[in-house]
């Protein structure tokens, strides 16, 4: 897109000279940005905090710098279940699925579509909830004024994350099934269950007849066993209240007439605990998967590895400091120590031939740290973590998604009132998605084992990923950053048949790499050469050109020597690389957009503002009246506008569908 925008500027050379370039408070050119001075006086939106970190020191001792990787053809005892390509979705918090997937039926995002569509491209499907703790309170209502599709109601807001209660109408269900056509999501939704006596189900007779088989799963409670600690049922209530509810809702489902079929019966999932105060099994132990076998799509369960509600909301906890914690994020003994207490519990659901989703997680609950959960390390983090919950047996994961407010979203818009001169801001954690679909793939043979090579050395973890039970791709990381080169890593692959039946090591393997200089780095993080760029510069589409690195392989040792950088991760295709296809790639139209501005790459270069730092027209709070690029700008941005984009915009229409991936 940067392309385009070189004719744009040369069509407007009076523009172009007015442009005077101020950053936003703190938001300085990523690189020059050191963290605490700039970070400190910054009070925007979390989501575009500009805190830098400094990265981890290397490890003493360092991980050795060469290992073997010695695979075999044929099967590998111990490798996962089938996974399928689609097992990292999304958990989008209902009261932003207005700003996220769109503002109505007829007006939905069209950056959000062609991530998703990304996905779909890799994976062939993805998975999306709408729900969270807002579902609990929501209420389906007839219509709300000037076609909208929610409404807050602040009257009263409470509780930790202080959420507040929803009104949304059916044109939400209208909207997700109209993203349905075009790209291939499907969807989970879920019942408010906070009232049970009797339970509001309309959401049930609204969104089955819409949604139809783009609709997987209902989820029955979220989080019941946080439900007494945050003041929503007696200290007294367990596991077996949760078992007597789910027969309740079951009864309900039949005689209120909101499922005539029967299927909605057929699509609940629970219990969805969140590691509170009950585990898994105190739930499994009342018999609620033999019970409720045919009703339960999915067993489910929550699990964030930490929180930041002390700093978010002010709960009088002792506060945690992200450079303090940022180690925890990049190691990978966090993840099995994270996943260790689960494992009887994929193995439970295995034995009842159920499929166990962790349904709602991210770097850490109340919106993750500043610095981790929007840095580099948190993608490498994210692909990690997601490849040893598929290893463990879990059968996908959702990561979550919520406002302005919040550090760690894969994807975030831009606030309204910037939609027509910014884009949207893609966090790390959507480029493990990424990675993680392409990894995965569309076979449905899939099988991931964590080969705890390098002598399980934490920092430099690796998997196999196998197809019909052969060996086709390898995921390697380097959690380590030196940009000396010294502590580069080199994975030294063979491939044999059983028995000592001789080598089938290819002659040459492919190399994707997920890069960045530092684990520290936000923006700009790159997949096989491509990126969504910095904040707010993405219409969803990766841009740059594709950079597929390919390994000769030694035919004489029969070995194939890949270097993953520190830090950094790479994905190896022992067959070609085009073997993980999904689908046709698709992007979309700029029709759908509320303002055909959010479609053009504006970079941070190239926007103006004379209103500068911390001025009231503070351009990275979402309730500034005054945008960055608005009042004052004798002849910058503003008049930037009207010119570029309707050029853009016809620019676009010939550019919209070329483009590889
Ligand atoms: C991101 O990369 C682009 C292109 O290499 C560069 O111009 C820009 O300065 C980088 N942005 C940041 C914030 O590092
Ligand atoms: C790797 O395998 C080769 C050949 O089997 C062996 O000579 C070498 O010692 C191994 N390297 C490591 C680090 O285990
Ligand atoms: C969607 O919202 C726009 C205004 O933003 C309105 O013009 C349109 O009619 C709405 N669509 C529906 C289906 O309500
Ligand atoms: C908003 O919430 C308050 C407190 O829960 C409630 O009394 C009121 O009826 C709600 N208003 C609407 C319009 O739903
Ligand atoms: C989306 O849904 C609305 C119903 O509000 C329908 O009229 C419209 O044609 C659909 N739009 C697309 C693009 O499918
Ligand atoms: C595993 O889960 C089952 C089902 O809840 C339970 O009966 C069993 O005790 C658990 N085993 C362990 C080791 O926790
Ligand atoms: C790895 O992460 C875990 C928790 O996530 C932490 O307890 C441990 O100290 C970390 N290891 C290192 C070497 O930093
Ligand atoms: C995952 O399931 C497979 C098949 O049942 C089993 O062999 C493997 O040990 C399990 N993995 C883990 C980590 O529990
Ligand atoms: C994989 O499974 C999905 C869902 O069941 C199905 O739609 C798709 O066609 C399957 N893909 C292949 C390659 O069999
Ligand atoms: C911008 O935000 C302010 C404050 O929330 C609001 O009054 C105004 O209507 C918004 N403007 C737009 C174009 O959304």
């Amino acid at each position: 897109m940067a392309r385009l925008l070189l004719p744009l500027l040369l069509f407007s050379p009076t523009v172009f000279a007015a442009i005077t370039v101020v950053y936003a408070p703190g938001q300085a050119p990523l690189g020059t940005a050191t963290g605490s001075a700039s970070a400190a006086a910054y009070s925007g939106s979390a989501a575009y905090n500009p805190t830098v970190l400094n990265a981890p020191p290397i490890p003493n001792p360092p991980p050795p710098s060469n290992f073997n990787v010695s695979l075999i053809t044929g099967g590998t005892p111990g490798a996962s279940i089938v996974q399928s390509g689609d097992f990292v979705g999304f958990s989008v918090e209902m009261s932003v699925s207005n700003q996220v997937l769109g503002k109505n039926s007829t007006n939905i995002q069209v950056p959000f579509l062609n991530l998703m569509a990304s996905i779909v491209q890799r994976a062939g499907s993805v998975r999306l909830r709408v729900g969270g703790n807002s579902q609990e309170s929501a209420t389906l209502v007839p219509s709300i004024p000037d076609g909208k599709i929610l409404t807050k109601n602040l009257t009263g807001v409470t509780g930790t994350t202080a959420t507040p209660p929803l009104e949304y109408s059916a044109d939400l269900f209208y909207m997700m099934a109209n993203i349905s056509t075009m790209t291939n999501v499907r969807w989970f939704l879920g019942i408010p269950w906070f009232v049970t006596t009797p339970f509001d189900l309309s959401i049930v007779g609204s969104a089955q007849v819409i949604l139809g088989d783009t609709l997987i799963g209902y989820q029955a409670a979220n989080e019941p066993d946080l439900y007494n600690n945050h003041g929503h049922r007696a200290a007294s209530y367990g596991p077996f209240d949760y078992y007597g509810e789910f027969s309740d809702c079951i009864s309900q489902l039949a005689s209120d007439g909101v499922d005539p079929t029967g299927k909605a019966a057929t699509l609940l999932m629970g219990p969805s605990v969140a590691d509170g105060n009950w585990s898994p099994e105190m739930v499994w132990d009342t018999g609620f998967v033999d019970t409720y076998s045919n009703n339960l799509a999915f067993l489910t369960v929550e699990k964030y590895p930490t929180d930041n509600c002390a700093a978010q909301f002010n709960t009088g906890g002792p506060i945690i400091d992200p450079q303090t914690v940022f180690p925890d994020f990049l190691n990978h003994t966090a993840h099995t120590a994270l996943l260790a207490p689960y494992l009887n519990s994929t193995a439970f659901a295995q034995s009842k031939n159920k499929k166990l989703l962790m349904f709602e997680t991210n770097t850490a609950s109340c919106g993750g740290f500043a610095g981790i959960s929007d840095s580099f390390g948190a993608a490498l983090w994210g692909l990690d973590y997601s490849l040893q919950m598929a290893h463990s047996n879990f059968s996908g994961a959702l990561f979550h998604v919520g406002g302005q407010n919040v550090f760690y979203n894969p994807f975030t818009p831009p606030p309204t009132n910037q939609s027509s001169f910014h884009q949207w801001t893609i966090g790390p954690i959507f480029y493990s998605a990424l990675v993680m679909a392409e990894a995965i793939g569309p076979s449905n043979t899939t099988q991931v084992l964590d080969l705890q090579v390098n002598g399980n050395n934490e920092f430099t973890p690796g998997y196999a990923i196998y197809e019909n039970g052969d060996p086709a791709r390898v995921a390697l990381f380097n959690y380590v950053t030196d940009p000396s080169g010294a502590s580069d890593v080199t994975a030294v692959i063979s491939v044999a048949q059983p028995n000592g039946g001789g080598s089938s090591t290819p002659s040459s393997v492919q190399v994707k790499y997920l890069s960045a200089a530092s684990v520290s780095q936000k923006g700009n993080i790159t997949w096989a050469g491509q990126t969504y760029g910095s904040i707010f510069e993405s219409d969803g589409r990766l841009t740059g050109s594709e950079d597929v690195k390919t390994v000769q392989c030694d035919t004489t040792a029969q070995t194939c020597s890949v270097t993953v950088p520190a830090p950094g991760f790479a994905l190896v295709f022992l067959k070609s690389q085009d073997d993980t296809a999904g689908a046709p790639s698709k992007t979309f139209a700029t029709t759908a957009l509320t303002k055909t501005a959010n479609t053009a790459t504006i970079a941070a270069t190239v926007l103006a503002t004379s209103n500068g730092h911390g001025g009231p027209g503070d351009p990275l709070n979402e309730n500034s009246e005054l945008g960055s690029t608005s009042k004052g700008s004798t002849n910058g941005a503003e008049g930037l506008r009207p010119a570029t984009l309707l050029l853009t915009a016809a620019l676009l229409v010939g550019a919209m569908f070329v483009g590889r991936r």
